[in-house]
């Protein structure tokens, strides 16, 4: 199947984020798998909303849409006749803005900070404001296009960890939808299916914003590969019953030591993974890695409104005046993780050590 067209008319890889007009395009999340609808962010405080709602989502997803609003915020500063001076003001703020609006996800603040430093330093150097702002767009075309060729590498390296035949479980969306197109976790799955591996998906719903459900789901359907949905709670008889050759999920933010972040529900199944003999692979870039933070215990676990959990399209569930404990992420300790899967390659323990070949290419 060549990567132009997949079965399922979805084109491969598709856009999640895009500039045009002078505006940030997502396609926006909180309304799949029912419309395939744009949502177009004019400014950094639309953005800014998207981003919170989840409209757009999965750690580089949201860097590189961060960097498109501060290109986006530059150049509308520069368009009503701001000077260098005065938009770099404005980028100060539209980046304050933007690091404000999740925690977690390293990628927002490794493409906040590339495009800030480009920023500077042109000023510094003496560029006028159209030339920072054209240089700032190019950032961010660029930081999308990296994201899709490190999907692609990263994929290829885990693909070659997979039998012939092989059933993977997932967690959340580590997909095309997270990234700029191609995926994490999910392009693991798509490079096995290209290499001419026969794979398929168990899916985990993914509580309480149910990612596995709308968008996993969603998108490996698309493209033809089979995908059995679970209960977050099924996957422990799953993987007992050994019908699971290998767990794979996204990041977050790993740190130093190899800790990660991940959605919520990903540490108890990297503990059942290790009880029932599974490897457990975490697919990312370097742009996921955090070498300023060392440990797990350092990472901020965004929690989110307790609505999320207490309703459900909508409709509230639980009994008035309970209420309920949300974080969006856990944290999983870096000695349940078999290897991770990057485009440098596949890094095994320990981690201290093996994660240094991610060199300046990682963190924020
Ligand atoms: O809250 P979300 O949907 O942004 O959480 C996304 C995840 O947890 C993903 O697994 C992670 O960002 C990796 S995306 C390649």
């Amino acid at each position: 199947v060549s990567d132009a067209e997949r079965p399922g008319g979805l084109p491969f890889p598709f856009p999640t984020v895009a500039w045009r007009d002078e505006a940030v395009v997502l396609l926006d999340q909180t309304r799949l798998p029912g419309a395939l609808v744009w949502r177009t962010c004019g400014d950094v405080a639309q953005l800014c909303g998207a981003i919170r709602e989840l409209a757009v989502r999965g750690a580089p997803a949201i860097g590189i849409a961060a960097a498109y609003g501060l290109a986006l915020a530059w150049r509308r500063a520069a368009a009503s006749g701001d000077g260098p001076a005065a938009a770099l003001a404005s980028l100060g703020a539209a980046r304050a803005a933007l690091a404000g609006t999740r925690p977690t996800a390293v990628n927002l603040f490794w493409a906040l900070g590339r495009q800030a430093r480009l920023a500077e330093r042109a000023v510094a150097a003496g560029a006028d404001a159209a030339t920072v702002g054209a240089a700032l767009l190019a950032q961010a075309d660029a930081i999308l296009a990296d994201d899709l060729a490190r999907g692609r590498a990263l994929g290829e390296a885990g693909a070659a960890l997979l039998p012939e035949r092989c059933a993977v479980l997932t967690h959340c969306n580590a997909g095309g939808l997270a990234t700029g197109g191609y995926g994490t976790a999910l392009g693991v799955v798509y490079a096995a299916q290209a290499s001419g591996r026969e794979v398929r998906v168990f899916a985990d719903e993914t509580r309480p914003l149910l990612q596995g459900a709308r968008l996993t789901a969603w998108e490996l359907a698309a493209r033809g590969i089979p995908v059995t949905l679970l209960c977050d709670g099924a996957a422990g008889g799953l993987l007992r019953a050994g019908r699971v050759d290998a767990v794979i999920v996204g990041a977050d933010r790993i740190a130093a030591n190899g800790d990660l972040a991940n959605k919520v529900g990903t540490y108890p199944l990297a503990l059942l993974a290790r009880e029932h003999g599974v490897p457990f692979y975490v697919a990312a870039p370097a742009s996921t890695f955090d070498p300023a933070t060392p440990d797990g215990a350092a990472i901020v676990v965004e929690e989110r409104n307790p609505d999320e959990v207490l309703c459900l399209g909508g409709t509230r569930l639980a009994p008035a005046g309970v209420t309920a404990w949300n974080p969006a992420f856990d944290v999983t300790p870096a000695r349940l993780v078999t290897a991770f899967i990057t485009e440098k390659g596949v890094l095994r323990p320990p981690y201290a050590a093996s994660l240094a070949v991610l060199g300046p290419d990682a963190g924020a």
